[in-house]
């Protein structure tokens, strides 16, 4: 194997498509975050790139739902993305986006190579569309029975009650999320990738780590679990794979192709070429070139992701960059597993999550309190879990009680004894004697732990290992609390001062070990802790590997006469009440969508507050309907003509099947008069009905007293 010069780590986009939850944070991000640190840490070349995953139907859907435009969507999202990585100390060297322009044309380059390479088999298949909404429906937009289970509301791709991945041919009663109605079969035609072409060599490349007989990488270093589920695809036997999708939000197929009117590229090739992407534009604004990390095979590549992406990242794309050639290979694949919260499954839809850039409102200033919490319980080889009670004991107990408590005990001593200059010692002065023949000091002997310690924390993070790397780090704390207890320098101060100035030296050396070996973990501690050293932030440039050279050489890094800051506490405590403020939300937000889930044998939950302010922005008016017809080729709206006593207007209302358009002339209503005219099924709609809706989901009309003329306001 080609020795290793640079790195390119990547970790997933994430979906721009609702917030950021702790399980993402678990999955891939922190797990990066930390192995990169520890590289730049160690002085290696590397770049760490991700960005937003702006197409797919994950993003359409969520824009349908919010009435936006997918632009809007992604704008969003894309910008809170970018700062709460920020705030919580994830340090990509490029956060870029799918929908920009750059990413646009290289993946479209990269289409038409592997189009000229011919890779592509170009296929007609007859696919679900939705003849209301005049469009192909992606499989996500097709609800049905699952043909396993009967879940009556199974996706076109799969089941979420019974787990099986489906196609959309194969639910009964098929129904498009979009109009309702039932789809058709239609013919279109897609470029298809033959996946099954190269399952030889991605057997061999990931189970040996060889191609053409060359070693790329140690499947032994591999987890257990990655290398599992790709088994278990390559053992069903790859099947080709359409690369192209019908839809109207995404990359364009080159439009040069024939047929490519109308089509874009499917969402899974665009969004890993998205890391080349990232890379051109970071290279572009530090005048590097992007290819050495890319086309060199010198360059490592590791991509870290969550579970449900190992069959993309270590089947597909790798099939797509040896197919286009000249790229590298990831020589890993560090997917973790998932991370459940309060003993369910963090779901986004169903609100049950804890909310990263929440987090970081209510808990200004611990982030770190947060990432420990996710790096101790990170799902590297199994699910794990978070609990709001288990993130309090992790900070009270191992943050502040062991670490924050070490490193103030050894600030104030110093101070108190020393006037927080760093003390000389009697280098020949042996505190204990030796225990064997050794001639090595006290003070040479724990420098020569913590460098055995160091190197253990090093080996962890190089494996990937980092809930075990953290556990490393604790215990130069553990080690630290230790010495201190053992020496008892305040008592020592009095009968052998001598002594003492070997302990609190040798202290502030751990001091200064551990706010290198923090950093990776915990960024802001690791800053905080260089202040009260009176020491710079660290500029994660070859500090960890000069330390590791210092500490096995015997040189000390903090000299004697260094002078410390004041004392001051690196976490503080979280307490019971905050913990319960934080459990009652999360528990009242499933009870929320519970009610949700029952809309129609029960009341609706009641909305958040607004101000007064708010409400009286709308004008709320009284009418009557004058006439009223059903709007064609739809079940739902009907079209009604309001005398609003002013002025007459037209409002479509979805309450067709509820109410027969000639039963309800005459019928006096509430109009919400001064909302934004919409055009719907070509007719502007001007305003809108309240209806109110009962327990068992019936509605009923909102009926003003018969005193109050048309047009009266309500307020
Ligand atoms: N957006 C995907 C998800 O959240 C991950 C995309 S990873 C990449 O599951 F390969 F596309 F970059
Ligand atoms: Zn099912």
């Amino acid at each position: 194997m080609k020795e290793i010069k640079r790195y390119l780590v990547t970790a997933a986009l994430p979906y721009a498509n609702g917030p950021l939850h702790i399980g993402h944070l678990a999955g891939a991000y922190l797990s990066s975050d930390v192995y990169v640190r520890f590289l730049r840490l160690s002085g290696k070349d590397v770049v760490y790139i991700c960005g937003s995953d702006e197409h797919g139907a994950a993003i359409t859907t969520r824009a349908l739902k919010e009435d936006k435009t997918p632009q809007e969507i992604v704008d969003t999202y894309h910008t809170q993305f970018r700062d709460t990585f920020n705030s919580i100390g994830v340090s990509f060297d490029m956060y870029h986006r799918t929908s920009d322009p750059l990413h646009h044309q290289t993946s479209q380059d990269f289409f038409r190579v592997l189009n000229d390479k011919g890779e592509f088999v170009k296929k007609e298949t007859k696919q679900y569309y939705d003849t209301e909404a005049n469009q192909f429906l992606a499989d996500r937009y097709i609800k049905g029975t699952c043909p396993k289970c009967s879940h009556d509301s199974a996706y076109g791709d799969q089941c979420e009650n019974c787990g099986s991945s489906l196609s959309p041919t194969e639910l009964i009663n098929p129904q498009s999320t979009i109009s309702g109605s039932k789809p058709i079969l239609k013919e279109t035609t897609h470029w298809y990738l033959s996946l099954d072409k190269y399952q030889e060599w991605l057997k061999e490349w990931l189970n040996n780590g060889t191609l053409n007989g060359e070693k790329l990488h140690y499947p032994e270093d591999w987890k257990n679990h990655v290398i599992g589920q790709c088994n278990s695809w390559l053992d069903s036997g790859l099947q080709a794979r359409s690369m192209t999708r019908d839809l109207s939000w995404g990359v364009d197929v080159p439009q040069e192709l024939e047929g490519a009117e109308g089509k874009k590229l499917y969402v899974w090739l665009d969004a890993p070429i998205g890391y080349i992407s990232a890379t051109k534009q970071w290279a572009s604004d530090n005048g590097k070139n992007w290819e050495d990390y890319w086309k060199d095979d010198s360059s490592a590549l590791i991509h870290f992701i969550g579970k449900d992406n190992i069959v993309f990242h270590c089947i597909i794309f790798p099939a797509i960059l040896k197919a286009h050639g000249d790229y590298v290979l990831p020589v890993n694949v560090p997917a973790n597993q998932f991370m459940n919260l309060e003993g369910d499954k963090i779901s986004t839809s169903r609100n049950w999550a804890v909310w990263v850039h929440e987090y970081l409102k209510g808990f200004p200033d611990q982030q770190d309190a947060l990432r420990y919490a996710l790096i101790k319980n990170m799902p590297e080889q199994k699910d794990s879990e978070f609990t709001w009670k288990g993130f309090q004991d992790l900070n009270n107990n191992e943050l502040v009680n062991n670490l924050a408590n070490f490193v103030n005990r050894v600030i104030v001593l110093v101070n108190k004894y020393y006037e927080g200059l760093v003390p000389e010692f009697d280098e020949d002065l042996d505190i204990v004697g030796p225990d064997d023949e050794e001639e090595i000091t006290y003070h040479d002997a724990e420098i020569l732990r913590l460098f055995d310690n160091v190197d253990r924390l090093c080996d962890r993070l190089r494996k990937y290992d980092f809930r075990s790397a953290l556990s490393q780090l604790m215990e130069i704390s553990t080690n630290g609390n230790q010495i201190l207890q053992h020496n008892a320098p305040w008592k020592a101060i009095k009968e052998n001062p001598e002594q003492v100035k070997v302990v609190m030296n040798l202290l502030v050396q751990y001091l200064h070990t551990m706010a290198i070996c923090l950093r990776p973990f915990l960024p802001h501690a690791s800053d905080r802790l260089r202040a009260l050293l009176d020491q710079k932030p660290l500029t994660e440039s070859g500090e960890l590997t000069d330390l590791c050279f210092q500490l096995c050489e015997g040189e000390l890094p903090i000299t004697n006469g260094h002078k410390l800051s004041k004392a001051k506490h690196l976490f503080s405590r979280i307490d019971d009440d905050v913990i319960e403020t934080q459990i009652e939300k999360l528990k009242a937000s499933k009870t929320q969508t519970a009610n949700i889930a029952t809309a129609d044998s029960s009341l609706a939950p009641l909305r958040d507050t607004i101000q007064y302010d708010v409400f009286i922005k709308m004008d709320l008016r009284t009418a009557t309907i004058k006439e009223a017809k059903k709007v064609p080729k739809t079940d739902k709206l009907l079209q009604l003509t309001l005398d609003v006593g002013f002025e007459e207007r037209t409002v479509l209302s979805g309450i067709a099947e509820h109410f027969n358009a000639e039963d309800i002339i005459g019928q006096r209503v509430t109009l919400l008069a001064n909302l934004a005219p919409r055009k719907i099924r070509g007719v502007q709609s001007q305003g809108m009905i309240l209806m109110a809706e009962n327990a068992d989901g019936k509605l009923n009309f909102v009926q003003p007293s018969p005193e109050s003329e048309n047009g009266s306001q309500i307020s």
